[in-house]
């Protein structure tokens, strides 16, 4: 595990380099609005075939930096590579051709078209019919409640049901990086199981994902590795148990302190996020 301070990119960039299976790396990033930086110097790389899960406070930058990695916003400083090939400076479109898909925090469907239009909608860049029709096969063989949803306007879903169909359609393109800003954003704490499940499953079935995750206990716990972006700089970074059973880590923003953790669980304490987190564990809830 690693507390950092402000980087600009030499040391971590080096670092990065050294690991063969890293998928994604941000080096050094400087970036924001117009208004003064919003993220300041962060480095972090995330794993092939592994579950990165960032967390950290409302306004953190957390989003931003999924933008930056998008090519929706540009740094000022800094690089994205994806296996060794610059992302930074390309537009969206290209970072979506490159492989690297996102499903943004607040619900993207198109709600008066169906289930299937906005499925198919994520393979919008795919030109070969035949190829496009094998990869909605593939998408739900692999979350085949949807299936049951092809037909209906998407609206008419749930919230967890549409996170679903959001997924499903983001892995049109079967994607090298799946980007997940907040997925159980706004969603019951009995719907949460379901979602991560679903990001599990992805990841089982080979996908590397970047997880955005308010609800840190839960994320963390699914995950291989975990950051804590704060203030726009990464404040500490290790494998999800690291970052989950770090003391400061869990007062600040785990709800408490996690202690005892030789359960495999990783965690028992209890606090403002608790129930919620709980809710998403294997056997838990609805
Ligand atoms: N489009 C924008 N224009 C100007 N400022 C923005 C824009 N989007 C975000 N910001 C500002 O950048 C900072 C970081 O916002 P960001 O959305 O990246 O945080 P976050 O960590 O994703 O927070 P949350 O947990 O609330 O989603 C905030 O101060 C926010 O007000
Ligand atoms: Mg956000």
């Amino acid at each position: 595990m690693t507390t950092q301070q402000p980087d600009h990119g030499a040391g971590q960039l080096a670092a990065a380099y050294a690991q063969p299976d890293c998928a994604l790396e941000v080096s050094g990033v400087v970036a924001g609005y117009g208004g003064g930086d919003v993220l300041r110097g962060v480095s972090l790389t995330v794993m092939q075939g592994g579950i990165t899960c960032v967390v950290g406070p409302n306004g953190a930058g957390k989003s931003t930096l999924l933008g930056t990695i998008s090519g929706l916003l540009k740094p000022r400083l800094g690089v994205v590579t994806l296996h060794g090939d610059r992302l930074t400076g390309k537009s969206p479109r290209q970072v979506l051709e490159m492989g690297v898909v996102q499903v943004p925090q607040n619900h993207s469907l198109f709600t008066e078209m169906t289930v299937r239009e906005n499925i198919n909608l994520g393979g919008f860049i795919l030109r070969d019919r035949r190829v496009l029709g094998q990869r909605l096969e593939g998408v739900l063989e692999m979350f085949p409640q949807v299936s049951e949803w092809l037909g209906k306007k998407a609206g008419s879903l749930s919230g967890g049901q549409q996170r679903l169909v959001e997924f499903a359609r983001c892995l049109m393109l079967d994607p090298k990086l799946v980007i997940l800003d907040e997925p159980s954003m706004g969603l019951a704490p009995k719907v949460l199981k379901t979602v991560f499940d679903a990001v599990r499953l992805m990841h089982s079935q080979g996908k590397t994902i970047l997880l955005v995750e308010q609800n840190a206990r839960a994320g963390l716990r699914l995950s291989t590795h975990g950051v804590v972006l704060e203030n726009g700089q990464v404040r500490l970074s290790g494998t999800g148990r690291e970052v989950l059973e770090h003391p400061e880590i869990g007062a600040l923003y785990l709800g408490g302190a996690v202690s005892g953790a030789g359960n495999g669980n990783g965690a028992n304490g209890s606090g403002a996020n608790g129930s919620a987190a709980d809710a998403a564990q294997p056997g838990a809830g609805a």
